[in-house]
């Protein structure tokens, strides 16, 4: 029913890539070899917060710190769900020094950060999906993240596999339309995981491989408008007819670390 989509007001957190390159290679996308324009990967990047604005939502910035390449991805820095925050515990140890700087932000800003005792890493892998939270595996977040997740916020949490090395954290794969349905490219999961996304599922809007390395899937839905790569453009003519909005937002110099727009936008639920 085009029309009917009703957009919520969202409050997002993100950090301004100004130390943003690859310098290590943590997931098939990354290259160290291959240069990372920060100029422009600075003008994308404000793009996607200017148009977040443009549509009526707040956002808030940490700050970037030297030495910390992939601090841009601020989705994998914690997941909160009614404004209580878990957060993460980085597989690469690159990553981990993120933590501090994301945690001192949440604490400054009144909230208590939960730490996982295993590898988790935060909305890369956990999205929350209504009545559940949707939780990958295979590649970074392990089982037993999956299981304290749902320890500390008393929600189901759903266990997926990913099977594909391009698609290493969920929200590569799939995101949340709304609280009722999702997105995302099947052949990411494991056969079993396949099926209970049918069973959850039956009327999602399914991706290709194509609409999948464009990073189509790595977009954030405010239930009505729904921030995307450009190139995804199967999936956003599948997600216009449903009612959608899609609103193209091109980061592809986050491609190269093998990010996009959910990567740099961590959500904070209150
Ligand atoms: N280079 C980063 C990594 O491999 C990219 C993280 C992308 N974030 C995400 N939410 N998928 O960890």
């Amino acid at each position: 029913m085009p029309g009917s989509r009703v957009a919520r007001r969202r409050r997002y957190l993100v950090c301004e890539p100004r130390h943003f390159a690859v310098r290590y290679a943590i997931n098939p996308w990354m290259r160290p070899d291959r240069p990372v324009d920060v100029s422009l990967a600075l003008r994308q990047w404000r793009t996607l917060i200017a148009t977040y604005r443009d549509h009526g939502h707040t956002v808030e910035t940490v700050k970037p710190e030297p030495g910390l390449p992939d601090m841009v991805f601020a989705a994998n820095a914690a997941v909160v769900v009614e404004g209580r925050v878990f957060g993460s515990r980085y597989l690469a140890p690159e990553r981990r020094p993120e933590s501090v700087p994301y945690e001192a932000w949440f604490k400054a800003a009144g909230y208590d950060v939960q730490h996982p005792a295993s590898v988790c890493e935060g909305e890369g892998d956990l999205v929350p999906a209504g009545r559940w939270i949707l939780a990958g595996t295979g590649f970074r977040t392990t089982r037993e993240a999956h299981r304290e997740v749902q320890e500390f916020f008393g929600v189901p949490v759903i266990g997926l596999t990913l099977v594909d090395p391009y698609f290493y954290h969920l929200d590569t794969a799939l995101f949340a339309l709304d609280e009722e349905n999702v997105a995302y490219y099947p052949e990411a999961f494991s056969p079993g995981s396949r099926e209970v996304l049918a069973r959850l599922y039956p009327d999602a809007v399914l991706a290709t491989r194509a609409d999948a390395t464009a990073f189509g899937l790595n977009s954030v839905s405010d239930g009505r408008h729904v921030f995307i790569a450009p190139e995804a453009t199967g999936l956003a003519g599948r997600l216009a007819e449903r009612g959608y909005v899609p609103v193209p937002v091109d980061l592809s110099e986050f491609h190269k670390a093998g990010g996009g727009i959910k990567c740099c936008t961590q959500e904070i639920r209150s």
